[in-house]
C-alpha cells in the first residue's frame, strides 16, 4: 500500500490530517519549521510524533558528515518515530552510510533530482529516497520520469529504499506517483484538501438531502 505523509511542521495541519484517519507520517524540514514559526526542532518534532504515532522525519543543518553524524545521534535518539533527513551530498553520503549500520539508523535521504542520487543513497544504507518532483519540474526536468526509473531501478536489483515522492504540487502530482509505484507520498496540507474535496460531491450531496426533505416533509 502507499503511504502518505503530511509535508510540514504545523501542529494544527498535522492534528486536522490525523483527524481524518489516513495519515502514516509527517516529514519537516528547515524551511516549514521557519513557517510554522519554530525554532525548537526537538520540541516540534516529538509533539508531531506524539500526534501522528508514525514516522517523522527533522532535518540536519550540518555540511559536513562529522556534524550530520552528531546530530543524527542526537535526533534519533528523541523518539522511536524519528527518522533523520540527510541531504544527498557527498558528505550526506557518508554520514547516510555511518548512520545506517546503526540499529536505529532510520535514514530519510532529501534533495534528490536523479535517478543515479537515488541509487547512491540506496547504496548507502537509506530508508527513504525523497524525489522532489514539484523542483525537478519547476527546473524543466520530469520529475514524474525519475520516479518511475528510480522505481524500476529499486525494483529490479531488490533495494530495500522507500520511494518517497516529495515536493508535491498538485493533485496530479498524487496520481503520477501512485501510478509510478511510489510507496510514499508526502503532500503538504493545501493539496490533502484537494485530495478530498469535489465540487460534484458537494453539488450532489445537496441534491440528495434536498430529496431527502421533499419525500420526509421536514
Ligand atoms: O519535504 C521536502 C519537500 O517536499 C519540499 O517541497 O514544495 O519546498 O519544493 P517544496
Amino acid at each position: 500500500m502507499a503511504l502518505l505523509f503530511l509535508d510540514t511542521a504545523n501542529i494544527e495541519e498535522v492534528r486536522q490530517a490525523v483527524a481524518w484517519g489516513v495519515l502514516d507520517g509527517v516529514t519537516t524540514n528547515p524551511t516549514l519549521m521557519m513557517r510554522a514559526g519554530t525554532a525548537d526542532l526537538k520540541a516540534t518534532t516529538l509533539e508531531i510524533a506524539e500526534i501522528v504515532r508514525g514516522p517523522v522525519s527533522a532535518e540536519v543543518i550540518s555540511a559536513d558528515a562529522e556534524g550530520m553524524i552528531a546530530e543524527a545521534r542526537e535526533i534519533l535518539a528523541w523518539s522511536e518515530f524519528v527518522n533523520v533527513k540527510i541531504p544527498c551530498t557527498v558528505e550526506g553520503l557518508k554520514a547516510m552510510r555511518e548512520i545506517s549500520r546503526w540499529p536505529n539508523g532510520r535514514i530519510n535521504a532529501t534533495l534528490i533530482f536523479s535517478p543515479t542520487q537515488a541509487y547512491l543513497v540506496a547504496k548507502a544504507g537509506a530508508t527513504y529516497a525523497s524525489l522532489f518532483v514539484g523542483r525537478m519540474d519547476d527546473a524543466g526536468l520530469d520529475g514524474m520520469e525519475v520516479v518511475r526509473q528510480t522505481r524500476e531501478i529499486f525494483d529490479q536489483y531488490g533495494f530495500p529504499c522507500k520511494v518517497l515522492a516529495a515536493s508535491i504540487r498538485h493533485t496530479a502530482h498524487v496520481v503520477e506517483s501512485l501510478r509510478a509505484g511510489a510507496d510514499i507520498i508526502t503532500v503538504p496540507f493545501a493539496v490533502l484538501q484537494q485530495m478530498v474535496r469535489s465540487p460534484f460531491t458537494d453539488a450532489g450531496l445537496e441534491r440528495f438531502l434536498a430529496d431527502w426533505r421533499k419525500v420526509a416533509g421536514s
